[in-house]
C-alpha cells in the first residue's frame, strides 16, 4: 500500500468543489468544510460525504442523523476558511442561514444545498462515509468555489 504522504501529494492534483456540511445536535449548529462529496444515486436521490471521525462535526452527524451539504460560491472563501477549523466555538455567530426540512443550517448565498437524512454509515480507515437520502435541495445562480493544490479558486463560470 502507498504511504499517506504520497496519497496526500497526489490528491493535491485533484480539483474539487468546496462545500460546508452542516448539522444540528441539541439545538446547536455545527459545520465543517468538506470536499469529499459526490452524487451516489439518482433514484432515490442520494449522495455521499466522507467525514474524519476525529472532527467535531462527526459526532453531530452520527448522532443526529441529519446533514446539509452547502455548495460554496466563489465569494464564500472566507466561510471555507472559517469552517476548516479557524473558529472553534460559536461557529455560526454573524453568519446568515436558514433551515430547510431537517433543521440543519442552509447557508445563504451558497449556490446549491442538499438537505439529507443519514441512510447508512461505513467506516473506512480514519473516515466515515455517510450516505444521505436527499429530502430537499435547491439551486441558486452563481459561480462555484474550487480547491486545487492547497488553494481556493473561483471557477469564474456562472450558472443560473
Ligand atoms: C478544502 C478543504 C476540504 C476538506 N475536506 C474534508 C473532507 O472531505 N472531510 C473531512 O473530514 N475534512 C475535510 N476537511 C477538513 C475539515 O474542514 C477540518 O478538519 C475541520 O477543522 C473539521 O472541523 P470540526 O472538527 O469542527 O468538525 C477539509 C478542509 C479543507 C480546507
Amino acid at each position: 500500500m502507498t504511504s499517506t504522504s504520497e496519497f496526500k501529494h497526489a490528491m493535491r492534483h485533484v480539483p474539487t468543489g468546496v462545500t460546508i456540511v452542516t448539522s444540528l445536535k441539541d439545538g446547536e449548529p455545527r459545520g465543517l468544510t468538506l470536499s469529499s462529496f459526490a452524487s451516489a444515486s439518482i433514484d432515490p436521490p442520494a449522495l455521499l460525504i466522507c467525514v474524519n471521525r476525529e472532527a467535531r462535526s462527526y459526532l453531530y452527524i452520527s448522532s443526529s442523523h441529519i446533514f446539509c451539504v452547502n455548495v460554496l460560491a466563489g465569494e464564500q472563501r472566507h466561510l471555507a476558511e472559517r469552517f476548516a477549523g479557524k473558529v472553534r466555538e460559536k461557529q455560526f455567530d454573524g453568519i446568515a442561514y436558514e433551515v430547510d426540512a431537517t433543521g440543519a443550517p442552509v447557508l445563504s448565498e451558497s449556490i446549491a444545498h442538499f438537505d439529507c437524512e443519514v441512510a447508512a454509515e461505513h467506516h473506512v480507515g480514519s473516515h466515515s462515509i455517510f450516505i444521505g437520502h436527499v429530502v430537499s435541495c435547491r439551486a441558486r445562480s452563481g459561480s462555484p468555489l474550487g480547491y486545487f493544490n492547497g488553494g481556493y479558486h473561483d471557477f469564474g463560470i456562472h450558472v443560473d
